[in-house]
Protein backbone atom coordinates (compact mmCIF):
# COMPACT_ATOMS: atom_id res chain seq x y z
CA UNK A 1 0.00 0.00 0.00
CA UNK A 2 1.58 3.69 -0.86
CA UNK A 3 1.85 5.36 1.63
CA UNK A 4 -0.43 8.47 1.03
CA UNK A 5 -3.25 5.76 0.30
CA UNK A 6 -2.35 4.94 3.89
CA UNK A 7 -2.74 7.95 4.66
CA UNK A 8 -5.77 8.56 3.54
CA UNK A 9 -7.27 5.50 4.99
CA UNK A 10 -6.06 6.20 8.36
CA UNK A 11 -7.32 9.75 8.41
CA UNK A 12 -10.44 8.39 7.52
CA UNK A 13 -10.55 5.40 9.78
CA UNK A 14 -9.66 8.02 12.11
CA UNK A 15 -12.87 10.07 11.34
CA UNK A 16 -14.91 7.07 11.90
CA UNK A 17 -13.38 6.07 14.97
CA UNK A 18 -14.30 9.69 16.56
CA UNK A 19 -17.81 9.48 14.64
CA UNK A 20 -18.39 5.78 16.72
CA UNK A 21 -17.22 7.54 20.38
CA UNK A 22 -19.38 9.95 19.88
CA UNK A 23 -22.36 8.01 19.03
CA UNK A 24 -21.52 5.30 22.12
CA UNK A 25 -22.24 5.99 25.49
CA UNK A 26 -20.34 1.98 26.45
CA UNK A 27 -16.83 3.75 24.80
CA UNK A 28 -15.96 6.17 27.57
CA UNK A 29 -11.38 5.80 26.01
CA UNK A 30 -12.35 9.22 23.91
CA UNK A 31 -8.92 10.76 24.28
CA UNK A 32 -7.61 13.37 22.75
CA UNK A 33 -5.45 11.96 19.84
CA UNK A 34 -2.13 13.81 18.59
CA UNK A 35 -1.75 14.04 14.75
CA UNK A 36 1.41 11.43 15.39
CA UNK A 37 -0.80 8.57 17.37
CA UNK A 38 -1.30 6.22 14.87
CA UNK A 39 -4.47 4.61 14.53
CA UNK A 40 -3.49 0.46 15.18
CA UNK A 41 -4.33 1.89 18.91
CA UNK A 42 -6.25 -1.34 20.70
CA UNK A 43 -9.00 1.16 21.95
CA UNK A 44 -10.18 1.68 17.94
CA UNK A 45 -9.05 -1.11 16.11
CA UNK A 46 -11.09 -0.91 12.83
CA UNK A 47 -11.41 -3.49 10.53
CA UNK A 48 -11.80 -4.48 7.19
CA UNK A 49 -14.02 -7.74 7.29
CA UNK A 50 -16.60 -5.42 4.88
CA UNK A 51 -14.40 -5.26 2.53
CA UNK A 52 -14.71 -8.99 1.40
CA UNK A 53 -17.74 -11.11 0.64
CA UNK A 54 -18.49 -12.25 4.07
CA UNK A 55 -20.76 -15.29 5.57
CA UNK A 56 -19.83 -17.07 2.46
CA UNK A 57 -17.40 -20.02 4.96
CA UNK A 58 -18.48 -22.18 7.52
CA UNK A 59 -16.91 -21.37 10.99
CA UNK A 60 -13.83 -23.63 11.43
CA UNK A 61 -13.87 -26.12 14.06
CA UNK A 62 -10.64 -27.53 15.62
CA UNK A 63 -10.45 -31.05 15.70
CA UNK A 64 -11.69 -32.12 19.72
CA UNK A 65 -9.28 -34.82 21.14
CA UNK A 66 -9.36 -37.07 24.31
CA UNK A 67 -6.09 -38.16 23.15
CA UNK A 68 -4.68 -41.44 24.47
CA UNK A 69 -5.34 -43.16 27.66
CA UNK A 70 -2.81 -45.68 28.72
CA UNK A 71 -1.08 -46.68 31.99
CA UNK A 72 -3.88 -44.54 33.58
CA UNK A 73 -2.02 -41.53 32.21
CA UNK A 74 -3.75 -39.10 29.13
CA UNK A 75 -1.73 -38.73 26.52
CA UNK A 76 -1.48 -36.05 23.90
CA UNK A 77 0.76 -35.77 20.72
CA UNK A 78 1.15 -31.86 19.26
CA UNK A 79 3.70 -30.91 16.93
CA UNK A 80 4.12 -27.37 15.99
CA UNK A 81 4.54 -27.04 12.28
CA UNK A 82 4.14 -24.20 9.71
CA UNK A 83 1.78 -24.73 7.30
CA UNK A 84 -0.45 -22.22 4.44
CA UNK A 85 -3.99 -20.89 5.61
CA UNK A 86 -6.77 -18.92 4.19
CA UNK A 87 -7.76 -16.58 6.34
CA UNK A 88 -9.83 -14.47 3.53
CA UNK A 89 -11.29 -15.91 0.32
CA UNK A 90 -9.28 -17.65 -1.69
CA UNK A 91 -5.63 -16.02 -0.73
CA UNK A 92 -2.90 -18.35 0.87
CA UNK A 93 -1.03 -17.13 3.51
CA UNK A 94 1.91 -19.32 5.24
CA UNK A 95 0.82 -19.56 9.01
CA UNK A 96 2.15 -21.85 12.20
CA UNK A 97 -0.19 -24.34 13.47
CA UNK A 98 -0.76 -27.13 16.31
CA UNK A 99 -0.95 -30.13 14.41
CA UNK A 100 -2.94 -28.17 11.15
CA UNK A 101 -2.11 -25.03 9.21
CA UNK A 102 -3.71 -22.90 12.11
CA UNK A 103 -4.34 -22.89 16.06
CA UNK A 104 -4.62 -26.48 17.49
CA UNK A 105 -6.96 -29.43 18.61
CA UNK A 106 -9.01 -29.03 21.50
CA UNK A 107 -7.55 -31.43 24.38
CA UNK A 108 -10.15 -32.57 26.39
CA UNK A 109 -8.63 -33.27 29.89
CA UNK A 110 -10.36 -34.62 33.45
CA UNK A 111 -9.70 -32.98 36.91
CA UNK A 112 -7.18 -34.46 38.74
CA UNK A 113 -5.65 -37.02 36.17
CA UNK A 114 -2.41 -37.64 34.93
CA UNK A 115 -1.84 -35.91 31.80
CA UNK A 116 1.18 -36.26 29.02
CA UNK A 117 1.86 -33.73 26.22
CA UNK A 118 4.25 -34.72 23.93
CA UNK A 119 5.49 -31.94 21.70
CA UNK A 120 6.87 -32.42 18.48
CA UNK A 121 8.60 -28.95 17.42
CA UNK A 122 8.64 -28.79 13.44
CA UNK A 123 9.24 -25.56 12.73
CA UNK A 124 12.27 -23.67 12.14
CA UNK A 125 12.79 -21.47 15.31
CA UNK A 126 12.43 -22.67 18.83
CA UNK A 127 9.11 -22.57 20.78
CA UNK A 128 8.01 -23.41 24.17
CA UNK A 129 4.33 -24.49 25.33
CA UNK A 130 2.65 -22.91 27.84
CA UNK A 131 -0.65 -23.91 29.54
CA UNK A 132 -2.62 -20.71 30.20
CA UNK A 133 -4.39 -20.93 33.50
CA UNK A 134 -3.36 -24.34 34.33
CA UNK A 135 -1.98 -24.17 37.85
CA UNK A 136 1.09 -26.35 37.21
CA UNK A 137 4.48 -26.32 38.25
CA UNK A 138 7.43 -24.74 36.48
CA UNK A 139 8.35 -28.12 35.01
CA UNK A 140 5.14 -27.87 33.31
CA UNK A 141 4.12 -23.81 32.72
CA UNK A 142 6.46 -23.66 29.36
CA UNK A 143 8.59 -20.35 30.41
CA UNK A 144 11.54 -21.49 31.97
CA UNK A 145 14.07 -23.46 30.32
CA UNK A 146 11.46 -24.50 28.41
CA UNK A 147 12.82 -23.86 24.88
CA UNK A 148 12.32 -27.15 22.04
CA UNK A 149 14.63 -26.55 19.55
CA UNK A 150 14.02 -27.33 16.06
CA UNK A 151 13.24 -31.31 15.57
CA UNK A 152 13.58 -31.73 18.89
CA UNK A 153 10.82 -33.38 21.07
CA UNK A 154 9.42 -32.53 25.03
CA UNK A 155 7.10 -34.44 27.20
CA UNK A 156 5.24 -32.42 30.37
CA UNK A 157 3.73 -33.64 32.19
CA UNK A 158 1.11 -32.97 35.19
CA UNK A 159 -1.75 -32.75 37.36
CA UNK A 160 -4.74 -30.10 36.67
CA UNK A 161 -6.28 -30.27 40.86
CA UNK A 162 -8.55 -27.08 39.44
CA UNK A 163 -12.24 -26.66 38.39
CA UNK A 164 -13.54 -27.24 35.43
CA UNK A 165 -12.62 -24.65 33.00
CA UNK A 166 -11.79 -23.51 29.14
CA UNK A 167 -7.85 -23.14 29.38
CA UNK A 168 -5.70 -22.69 26.56
CA UNK A 169 -2.31 -23.08 25.54
CA UNK A 170 0.26 -20.61 23.74
CA UNK A 171 3.86 -20.20 22.87
CA UNK A 172 5.78 -18.31 25.60
CA UNK A 173 8.79 -18.10 23.98
CA UNK A 174 11.51 -15.17 25.03
CA UNK A 175 10.90 -12.09 23.09
CA UNK A 176 9.11 -14.23 20.59
CA UNK A 177 5.96 -14.93 21.98
CA UNK A 178 4.04 -12.69 20.19
CA UNK A 179 5.11 -13.18 16.63
CA UNK A 180 4.64 -17.05 17.18
CA UNK A 181 0.96 -16.60 18.37
CA UNK A 182 0.17 -14.30 15.44
CA UNK A 183 1.30 -16.43 12.69
CA UNK A 184 -1.91 -18.90 14.63
CA UNK A 185 -0.21 -20.69 17.26
CA UNK A 186 -3.10 -21.11 20.10
CA UNK A 187 -5.48 -24.31 21.39
CA UNK A 188 -7.96 -24.35 24.04
CA UNK A 189 -8.26 -26.90 26.36
CA UNK A 190 -11.52 -28.23 28.14
CA UNK A 191 -11.09 -29.25 31.51
CA UNK A 192 -13.66 -31.62 32.90
CA UNK A 193 -14.90 -31.97 36.63
CA UNK A 194 -17.76 -33.90 38.35
CA UNK A 195 -19.90 -30.91 38.21
CA UNK A 196 -19.32 -29.74 34.76
CA UNK A 197 -20.70 -33.04 33.63
CA UNK A 198 -23.35 -33.11 35.55
CA UNK A 199 -24.60 -29.60 34.52
CA UNK A 200 -27.24 -29.63 32.11
CA UNK A 201 -25.80 -27.38 29.78
CA UNK A 202 -25.12 -27.59 25.97
CA UNK A 203 -21.76 -30.28 25.50
CA UNK A 204 -22.33 -31.19 22.16
CA UNK A 205 -19.66 -30.26 20.09
CA UNK A 206 -19.89 -28.09 17.24
CA UNK A 207 -23.85 -28.57 17.85
CA UNK A 208 -24.95 -26.82 20.38
CA UNK A 209 -21.18 -26.05 22.23
CA UNK A 210 -19.06 -24.41 20.15
CA UNK A 211 -15.22 -22.98 20.49
CA UNK A 212 -15.26 -18.83 19.61
CA UNK A 213 -11.44 -17.81 19.21
CA UNK A 214 -11.03 -14.29 18.41
CA UNK A 215 -8.18 -12.71 16.88
CA UNK A 216 -7.53 -9.68 14.51
CA UNK A 217 -4.21 -10.15 12.07
CA UNK A 218 -2.95 -8.01 9.45
CA UNK A 219 -3.15 -9.34 6.61
CA UNK A 220 -1.69 -8.04 2.84
CA UNK A 221 -3.64 -7.82 -0.48
CA UNK A 222 -1.79 -11.16 -1.30
CA UNK A 223 -2.96 -12.87 1.35
CA UNK A 224 0.18 -12.91 3.43
CA UNK A 225 -0.18 -12.14 6.99
CA UNK A 226 2.02 -9.35 8.22
CA UNK A 227 3.84 -9.16 11.50
CA UNK A 228 5.98 -6.25 11.66
CA UNK A 229 5.99 -4.14 14.52
CA UNK A 230 7.20 -0.29 14.03
CA UNK A 231 8.01 1.70 17.29
CA UNK A 232 4.35 2.41 18.20
CA UNK A 233 3.24 -1.08 17.42
CA UNK A 234 5.54 -2.52 20.04
CA UNK A 235 4.74 0.19 22.45
CA UNK A 236 0.55 -0.26 21.58
CA UNK A 237 0.64 -3.90 20.44
CA UNK A 238 -0.49 -5.17 17.04
CA UNK A 239 -3.96 -4.63 16.57
CA UNK A 240 -6.29 -3.74 13.07
CA UNK A 241 -6.85 -5.61 9.94
CA UNK A 242 -9.02 -8.66 9.70
CA UNK A 243 -11.56 -9.74 12.37
CA UNK A 244 -11.18 -13.68 12.58
CA UNK A 245 -13.03 -16.47 14.51
CA UNK A 246 -11.74 -19.43 14.45
CA UNK A 247 -8.63 -18.57 12.14
CA UNK A 248 -11.17 -16.85 9.09
CA UNK A 249 -12.67 -13.54 8.77
CA UNK A 250 -16.32 -13.45 9.20
CA UNK A 251 -17.68 -17.10 8.94
CA UNK A 252 -21.38 -18.56 9.48
CA UNK A 253 -22.48 -21.29 11.72
CA UNK A 254 -25.15 -23.68 12.03
CA UNK A 255 -27.21 -23.28 15.93
CA UNK A 256 -29.75 -25.12 16.82
CA UNK A 257 -33.00 -23.48 18.02
CA UNK A 258 -32.54 -23.81 21.99
CA UNK A 259 -29.82 -22.92 24.12
CA UNK A 260 -26.08 -22.18 22.60
CA UNK A 261 -23.06 -22.33 24.27
CA UNK A 262 -19.93 -20.37 23.09
CA UNK A 263 -16.69 -20.45 24.74
CA UNK A 264 -14.75 -17.45 23.92
CA UNK A 265 -11.53 -16.75 24.12
CA UNK A 266 -10.03 -13.32 23.65
CA UNK A 267 -6.77 -14.72 20.99
CA UNK A 268 -5.12 -11.54 20.47
CA UNK A 269 -2.13 -10.02 20.54
CA UNK A 270 -3.61 -6.38 21.44
CA UNK A 271 -7.03 -5.92 20.71
CA UNK A 272 -9.94 -5.50 23.62
CA UNK A 273 -13.41 -7.14 22.42
CA UNK A 274 -16.37 -6.29 23.37
CA UNK A 275 -19.25 -8.75 22.56
CA UNK A 276 -22.82 -8.49 22.18
CA UNK A 277 -25.62 -10.22 20.08
CA UNK A 278 -27.21 -6.83 18.82
CA UNK A 279 -28.74 -5.95 22.23
CA UNK A 280 -30.16 -9.85 22.60
CA UNK A 281 -29.96 -11.13 26.19
CA UNK A 282 -27.69 -13.65 27.37
CA UNK A 283 -26.12 -15.35 29.97
CA UNK A 284 -21.66 -15.67 31.24
CA UNK A 285 -21.69 -18.65 32.89
CA UNK A 286 -18.01 -19.33 32.92
CA UNK A 287 -14.58 -17.26 33.23
CA UNK A 288 -11.10 -17.83 33.10
CA UNK A 289 -10.83 -20.68 36.01
CA UNK A 290 -14.53 -21.88 35.72
CA UNK A 291 -18.31 -21.86 36.32
CA UNK A 292 -19.69 -18.88 38.05
CA UNK A 293 -22.09 -19.49 41.20
CA UNK A 294 -25.07 -18.74 38.84
CA UNK A 295 -25.39 -17.53 35.22
CA UNK A 296 -25.12 -13.52 34.88
CA UNK A 297 -27.85 -12.11 32.57
CA UNK A 298 -25.89 -9.39 30.16
CA UNK A 299 -25.99 -7.24 27.34
CA UNK A 300 -22.42 -6.97 26.16
CA UNK A 301 -19.03 -8.79 27.26
CA UNK A 302 -15.76 -7.42 27.31
CA UNK A 303 -13.08 -9.57 26.72
CA UNK A 304 -9.16 -8.76 27.31
CA UNK A 305 -6.28 -10.24 25.42
CA UNK A 306 -6.05 -13.48 27.08
CA UNK A 307 -9.53 -13.54 29.04
CA UNK A 308 -12.01 -16.45 28.35
CA UNK A 309 -15.60 -16.43 28.65
CA UNK A 310 -18.85 -19.12 28.94
CA UNK A 311 -22.04 -17.79 27.16
CA UNK A 312 -24.92 -19.55 26.62
CA UNK A 313 -27.37 -17.14 25.06
CA UNK A 314 -31.45 -18.98 24.19
CA UNK A 315 -31.40 -18.96 20.21
CA UNK A 316 -35.61 -19.22 19.91
CA UNK A 317 -35.34 -15.55 20.74
CA UNK A 318 -33.21 -14.54 17.76
CA UNK A 319 -33.94 -14.36 14.32
CA UNK A 320 -33.53 -17.23 11.89
CA UNK A 321 -30.39 -14.98 10.81
CA UNK A 322 -28.69 -13.10 13.88
CA UNK A 323 -25.09 -11.57 14.47
CA UNK A 324 -22.22 -11.71 16.95
CA UNK A 325 -20.81 -8.44 16.77
CA UNK A 326 -17.13 -7.85 18.13
CA UNK A 327 -16.50 -4.17 18.61
CA UNK A 328 -19.44 -3.03 16.07
CA UNK A 329 -18.99 -5.33 13.57
CA UNK A 330 -20.78 -8.60 12.36
CA UNK A 331 -18.09 -11.01 13.34
CA UNK A 332 -20.28 -14.61 12.97
CA UNK A 333 -23.50 -15.36 11.25
CA UNK A 334 -25.71 -17.51 13.01
CA UNK A 335 -28.09 -19.58 11.51
CA UNK A 336 -30.81 -21.82 12.79
CA UNK A 337 -31.25 -25.49 11.70
CA UNK A 338 -32.45 -28.18 13.60
CA UNK A 339 -34.09 -28.52 16.81
CA UNK A 340 -31.99 -28.14 19.81
CA UNK A 341 -31.68 -30.57 22.55
CA UNK A 342 -31.45 -27.94 25.78
CA UNK A 343 -34.26 -25.81 26.34
CA UNK A 344 -33.57 -24.04 28.99
CA UNK A 345 -30.55 -22.05 31.47
CA UNK A 346 -30.17 -23.63 34.48
CA UNK A 347 -30.89 -21.27 37.55
CA UNK A 348 -27.34 -21.92 39.50
CA UNK A 349 -23.87 -23.74 38.44
CA UNK A 350 -21.70 -24.58 40.98
CA UNK A 351 -20.53 -23.87 44.38
CA UNK A 352 -17.73 -21.10 44.36
CA UNK A 353 -15.75 -21.06 47.98
CA UNK A 354 -16.73 -17.67 49.66
CA UNK A 355 -13.72 -15.60 50.60
CA UNK A 356 -13.57 -15.85 54.34
CA UNK A 357 -9.83 -15.33 54.43
CA UNK A 358 -8.94 -12.34 57.11
CA UNK A 359 -7.70 -10.49 54.40
CA UNK A 360 -5.98 -7.73 57.13
CA UNK A 361 -3.62 -10.79 57.91
CA UNK A 362 -2.35 -11.20 54.30
CA UNK A 363 0.75 -9.80 53.08
CA UNK A 364 -0.16 -7.92 49.95
CA UNK A 365 2.28 -6.71 47.14
CA UNK A 366 1.65 -3.52 44.90
CA UNK A 367 2.36 -3.58 40.77
CA UNK A 368 1.89 -0.22 39.01
CA UNK A 369 2.03 -1.04 34.95
CA UNK A 370 2.86 1.97 32.96
CA UNK A 371 3.37 2.48 29.60
CA UNK A 372 5.78 5.40 28.19
CA UNK A 373 7.56 6.31 25.00
CA UNK A 374 10.18 4.28 26.37
CA UNK A 375 9.10 0.83 27.34
CA UNK A 376 6.35 -1.25 29.11
CA UNK A 377 7.37 -1.06 32.91
CA UNK A 378 6.21 -2.93 35.59
CA UNK A 379 6.96 -0.69 39.19
CA UNK A 380 9.44 1.46 36.51
CA UNK A 381 11.12 -1.61 35.08
CA UNK A 382 11.87 -3.29 32.59
CA UNK A 383 11.16 -7.39 32.72
CA UNK A 384 14.44 -8.78 33.71
CA UNK A 385 15.51 -12.16 32.97
CA UNK A 386 18.32 -12.33 36.04
CA UNK A 387 16.02 -10.47 38.56
CA UNK A 388 13.61 -12.48 40.77
CA UNK A 389 11.56 -9.37 41.73
CA UNK A 390 9.88 -11.74 45.00
CA UNK A 391 9.21 -15.05 46.87
CA UNK A 392 6.12 -17.14 47.91
CA UNK A 393 5.14 -20.18 49.48
CA UNK A 394 2.97 -22.85 48.12
CA UNK A 395 -0.15 -22.91 50.10
CA UNK A 396 -0.22 -18.99 50.75
CA UNK A 397 -2.65 -16.49 50.15
CA UNK A 398 -1.46 -12.73 49.01
CA UNK A 399 -3.00 -9.68 47.95
CA UNK A 400 -2.41 -8.22 45.13
CA UNK A 401 -2.57 -4.35 44.12
CA UNK A 402 -2.40 -3.95 40.61
CA UNK A 403 -2.60 -0.22 39.52
CA UNK A 404 -3.03 0.55 35.47
CA UNK A 405 -0.56 4.33 36.00
CA UNK A 406 -1.83 6.59 33.71
CA UNK A 407 0.52 7.49 30.97
CA UNK A 408 1.00 9.61 27.70
CA UNK A 409 -0.22 6.34 26.15
CA UNK A 410 -3.87 6.26 28.16
CA UNK A 411 -3.78 2.01 27.40
CA UNK A 412 -5.68 -0.34 29.15
CA UNK A 413 -3.62 -3.42 30.10
CA UNK A 414 -4.45 -6.79 30.31
CA UNK A 415 -2.76 -8.44 33.72
CA UNK A 416 -2.18 -12.37 33.87
CA UNK A 417 -0.43 -14.48 36.82
CA UNK A 418 0.86 -18.02 35.96
CA UNK A 419 0.75 -20.72 38.55
CA UNK A 420 -2.59 -19.15 39.86
CA UNK A 421 -6.28 -18.51 39.72
CA UNK A 422 -7.35 -15.52 41.64
CA UNK A 423 -10.05 -13.73 42.85
CA UNK A 424 -11.43 -10.27 42.11
CA UNK A 425 -11.60 -8.37 45.06
CA UNK A 426 -12.28 -5.08 44.18
CA UNK A 427 -11.88 -2.51 41.49
CA UNK A 428 -10.87 0.97 42.73
CA UNK A 429 -13.17 0.10 45.84
CA UNK A 430 -15.53 -1.23 44.67
CA UNK A 431 -17.10 -4.66 44.04
CA UNK A 432 -16.37 -6.49 40.69
CA UNK A 433 -19.51 -7.08 38.69
CA UNK A 434 -21.08 -10.67 38.96
CA UNK A 435 -19.52 -11.65 35.47
CA UNK A 436 -15.72 -11.20 37.63
CA UNK A 437 -16.38 -12.98 41.24
CA UNK A 438 -15.77 -16.78 39.88
CA UNK A 439 -12.00 -17.81 39.48
CA UNK A 440 -9.51 -15.44 37.14
CA UNK A 441 -6.17 -15.47 35.77
CA UNK A 442 -6.09 -12.54 33.46
CA UNK A 443 -7.87 -9.67 33.49
CA UNK A 444 -8.05 -5.94 31.94
CA UNK A 445 -7.23 -2.64 33.85
CA UNK A 446 -8.44 0.21 32.65
CA UNK A 447 -5.74 3.64 32.61
CA UNK A 448 -5.62 4.99 36.22
CA UNK A 449 -8.03 1.96 37.88
CA UNK A 450 -6.40 0.08 40.89
CA UNK A 451 -7.66 -3.73 41.48
CA UNK A 452 -7.19 -6.13 44.32
CA UNK A 453 -6.79 -9.59 43.98
CA UNK A 454 -6.86 -12.50 46.21
CA UNK A 455 -3.99 -14.66 45.15
CA UNK A 456 -3.20 -18.01 46.58
CA UNK A 457 -0.31 -20.15 45.09
CA UNK A 458 -1.01 -24.04 44.41
CA UNK A 459 1.94 -25.05 42.70
CA UNK A 460 6.06 -24.38 42.83
CA UNK A 461 8.90 -22.58 40.60
CA UNK A 462 9.74 -19.79 38.78
CA UNK A 463 6.62 -17.74 37.24
CA UNK A 464 5.59 -14.88 35.83
CA UNK A 465 3.26 -12.26 35.97
CA UNK A 466 2.50 -10.12 32.75
CA UNK A 467 0.71 -7.70 30.38
CA UNK A 468 -1.11 -10.46 28.20
CA UNK A 469 -0.96 -7.45 25.42
CA UNK A 470 2.03 -9.84 24.09
CA UNK A 471 3.74 -6.56 22.44
CA UNK A 472 3.80 -5.08 26.24
CA UNK A 473 4.85 -8.08 27.41
CA UNK A 474 7.49 -8.79 25.02
CA UNK A 475 8.51 -4.56 25.82
CA UNK A 476 9.41 -5.62 28.95
CA UNK A 477 5.91 -5.80 31.19
CA UNK A 478 6.80 -8.45 32.97
CA UNK A 479 7.87 -9.77 36.35
CA UNK A 480 9.04 -12.95 37.56
CA UNK A 481 8.67 -14.48 40.87
CA UNK A 482 9.47 -17.71 42.97
CA UNK A 483 6.64 -19.98 44.44
CA UNK A 484 8.63 -22.12 47.30
CA UNK A 485 7.58 -25.56 48.30
CA UNK A 486 5.31 -25.32 51.70
CU1 LIG B 1 -1.21 -16.62 28.17
CU2 LIG B 1 2.11 -15.85 30.30
O1 LIG B 1 0.51 -16.25 29.18
CU1 LIG C 1 -0.43 -17.98 31.26
CU1 LIG D 1 -0.27 -3.68 28.58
Amino acid sequence: MSKSLKVAISSLMFTSAIYANEHSHMDHSVHQTGANEHIGHHHEAKFLNSQIDQFQRKLPLPPLVNGNFKDGVRNFDIEVKSGQWEFIDGKLSKTYGYNGAILGPILVMNQNEPIKVNIKNSLNEETTVHFHGAVVPESADGVFNAEIYPDKTKEVEFNLNQPAATLWYHPHTMHKTAGQVYKGLAGLIYLNDEASKNLNIPKTYGIDDFPIVIQDKEIGQNGELEYKTDAQEKLHGKSGGYLLINGIASPFVDIPNGIVRLRVLNGSNATDYKINFGGAKFYQVASDGGFLSAPVGMSELNLTQGERAEILIDSTKLKDKSYMFVNEIKALEMIKSKDGFIKEIPQTLVEIPEINSDLTKLNSREFELMSTQNGNFINGKLHDMDITDFRVKKGQEEIWEIKNGATMHDMAHSFHIHGAQFRILSRDGKTPPLNEQGFKDTLNIQPNETVKLLVKFDTTGMMVYHCHNLEHEESGMMGQFEILPE
